[in-house]
């Protein structure tokens, strides 16, 4: 397909895209930036899930790539994110402990707590800022504190995030991302430096053992352990309350059944994720080696991406995809992943939406969107799917 989908008018409506496609390419090339190769995409349900499943597409390009040298990948690359077994199962069960359903349990309190703190500060206001003024600073002042790291420094963070999510044909812009690493990388070696002198009860020095301890963990994988879970922690469940939030807006009756009830709010996160997940198109995977799939003739190290958002809206598995319905029964949605990647951060990323969506709801029961639809602007990334910030105002 030579269309390049990296354009305004693909993020702006992607699911219209997606309904064309479906029926007739459940598995098709296509070209997401221009200069770059193209890239196989798994658009329905079946195609992605066997994708996610299927051991012959591999994450870390080393293993198709032979002669990659270090300096053209980027230092995340060394995370569980893009290894494949065994070294992928050593790097996630480093951190995992930190991840289980019950470390995570205990963080409600605080979430809560920081929950209360933004509203308290947009009591009194009119309008306010949806990402700005709430859904980014939630997650990332439980991520850092989990970490370890400052969050006042987070602004930093998204910034450098942002470049590793965010694609366009700029010419200059590897240079930027380049630029923007290498800021990242000095400041995690800063932090190592003190964290070294002064370790904590925190993950990072919980990291840093497991590297001391020599066979475990490589200065590299430390880096890209960090990196990772400043990315994800960044850039992901900011999106599920701000696009959770927007979907409540645009299907106004599905908002009145959860203020009647709460007790849905488990059920309605669950639909959010997969009606206007923060994660549209999975990370990087590339073929290990030539063969059919699909009925496709794939060639060793071929680039292939599943869309998520495509297969959540596949009416093959869910009926009636293209609304939200918050009491819909099973929903065996893509938005983390599936397989060996499945997400690590789930079990957080569906606490913090849960308190994030009922704290709103809660203290401003009359909440609405002060922006027309129409001005909403999507952002320019394949990984990611939301809003450009300055988003929605809200009204209070
Ligand atoms: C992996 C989605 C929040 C940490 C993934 C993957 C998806 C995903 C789809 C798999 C990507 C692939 O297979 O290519 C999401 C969504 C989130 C979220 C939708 C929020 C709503 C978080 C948070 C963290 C986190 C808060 C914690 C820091 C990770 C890690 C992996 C991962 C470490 C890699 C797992 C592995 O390779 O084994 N996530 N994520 N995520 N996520 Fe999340």
């Amino acid at each position: 397909m030579s269309i390049v989908l990296n354009k305004k008018e693909f993020h702006q409506e992607p699911y219209e895209f997606y309904k064309e496609i479906r029926p007739h390419d459940a598995f098709a090339k296509v070209k997401l930036v221009s200069g770059i190769q193209d890239s196989w995409v798994a658009f329905t349900y079946e195609a992605a899930e066997a994708v996610l499943k299927d051991e012959r597409f591999v994450k870390n390009p080393r293993a198709v790539f032979p002669d990659v040298s270090e300096h053209e990948l980027m230092p995340i690359t060394h995370s569980m994110l893009f290894a494949d077994p065994p070294d992928h199962r050593r790097l996630r069960s480093l951190v995992q402990r930190g991840f289980t359903p019950k470390m995570i349990q205990r963080l409600q309190g605080r979430i809560e707590e920081i929950a209360k703190i933004q509203v308290e500060q947009m009591k009194g206001k009119e309008t306010v800022d949806l990402i700005a003024d709430y859904a980014f600073p939630i997650p990332i002042i439980v991520i850092c504190e989990l970490l370890g790291v400052p969050p006042e420094d987070r602004l930093d963070f998204q910034r450098w995030s942002n470049s590793m999510v965010e694609i366009n044909d700029d010419p200059s812009f590897y240079e930027q991302v380049e630029a923007h690493m290498k800021e990242f990388q000095l400041y995690i070696e800063q932090l190592l430096a003190e964290k070294r002198i002064h370790p904590q009860d925190d993950l990072l020095s919980e990291l840093i053992r497991a590297e001391e301890d020599g066979d475990k963990l490589s200065v590299q994988e430390l880096y890209g352990a960090i990196m990772l879970m400043i990315v994800a922690g960044h850039e992901t469940t900011v999106n599920l309350i701000a696009n959770g939030m927007l979907a409540l807006f645009t299907h106004p009756e599905q908002l009145k059944k959860l203020k009647e009830s709460p007790s849905l709010i488990d059920g309605a996160i669950e639909e959010i994720l997969r009606f206007n997940g923060p994660v549209e198109f999975s990370t990087d995977r590339y073929a290990k080696e030539s063969f059919t799939f699909m009925g496709k003739q794939l060639q060793k190290g071929d680039h292939v991406l599943v869309s998520l958002a495509s297969a959540d809206h596949d009416p093959a598995v869910f009926s009636e995809p293209d609304k939200l319905v918050i009491t819909r029964e099973k929903s065996p949605h893509l938005a983390f992943g599936k397989g060996i990647h499945y997400c690590l951060g789930a079990p957080l990323a569906r606490l913090e939406g849960k308190i994030a969506i009922q704290t709103l709801l809660n203290t401003f029961p009359e909440i609405q969107i002060n922006t027309a639809l129409a001005n909403l602007e999507w952002r320019q990334s394949f990984v990611i799917r939301g809003l450009k910030e300055p988003a929605g105002e809200i009204e209070l």
